[in-house]
């Protein structure tokens, strides 16, 4: 059995929840075993050091310390939820995985795509087939989001911080290709739903071949 690594990716409020959403219901229509999990998180340690790295109060937390957290959080996700999970050749629906760190702590923080890419190597072992990338500009984003609960320390970061994070994810997709699928993000909840689709069915024939 073989399962499909599946993930969504892009700034805050971009609208990766909603296509998950929409993807788990079209896997369900189909009769395909899925599961959806999201990092930071996925897994009762992942889920705690989620807490720990999205408080507000947490605001002295150091770049590398953040970086080594999401880190540590993934490597748990992984051998906890998504490696069982593909074991039993499930699909993987996964809102963000290392592609988060490389925007944001690699671009957004500054740390440097190879110094996060060295820190991950363990994820990097584990690559998803295929990974949504979501474009939306930060100003699209904030708008979107307003009225939402209150943000979380990551949220709470300036613009340009967000400007780095786009930069990071369009260099990571203009690199990969072939993993990654741009969405423009600004379109209907429908006409990305039917990408997201038409990409998953071409995998999903692939996989029974
Ligand atoms: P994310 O998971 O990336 O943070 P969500 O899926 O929660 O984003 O979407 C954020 C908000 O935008 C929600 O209120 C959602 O209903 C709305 N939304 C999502 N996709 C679209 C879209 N394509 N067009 C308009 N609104 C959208
Ligand atoms: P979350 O609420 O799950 O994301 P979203 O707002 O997209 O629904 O919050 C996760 C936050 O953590 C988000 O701001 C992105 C950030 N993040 C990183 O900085 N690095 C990472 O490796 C991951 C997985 C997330």
């Amino acid at each position: 059995m073989r399962g499909l690594f599946l993930t969504f990716e892009g700034i805050d409020g971009c609208g990766k929840s909603t296509q998950i959403e929409r993807a788990a219901a079209f896997l369900k229509e189909q009769g395909i075993a899925y599961i959806i999990t999201r990092e930071p998180g996925g897994s009762a340690i992942s889920e705690q050091i989620r807490t720990l790295l999205l408080n507000p109060a947490n605001k002295g937390m150091r770049p590398q310390t953040e970086a080594l957290l999401y880190a540590a959080s993934r490597i748990q996700h992984l051998e906890e939820k998504i490696l069982p999970a593909l074991a039993e050749g499930k699909v993987v629906l996964c809102d963000r995985f290392l592609d988060s760190s490389v925007a944001y702590q690699g671009y957004g923080r500054c740390l440097g795509a190879e110094y996060v890419r060295n820190i991950n190597a363990y994820a990097l072992q584990h690559a998803p087939q295929q990974t949504f990338y979501f474009r939306y500009t930060p100003a699209q984003a904030q708008e979107r989001r307003a009225g939402r609960a209150p943000a979380d320390r990551l949220e709470q970061e300036t613009l340009s911080f967000f400007e780095r994070v786009c930069q990071g994810y369009e260099e990571i997709a203009q690199q990969e290709p072939q993993r990654v699928t741009v969405i423009e993000a600004a379109d209907s909840i429908e006409a990305i739903a039917a990408q997201v689709r038409t990409r998953l069915q071409s995998y999903l024939r692939r996989r029974d071949l």
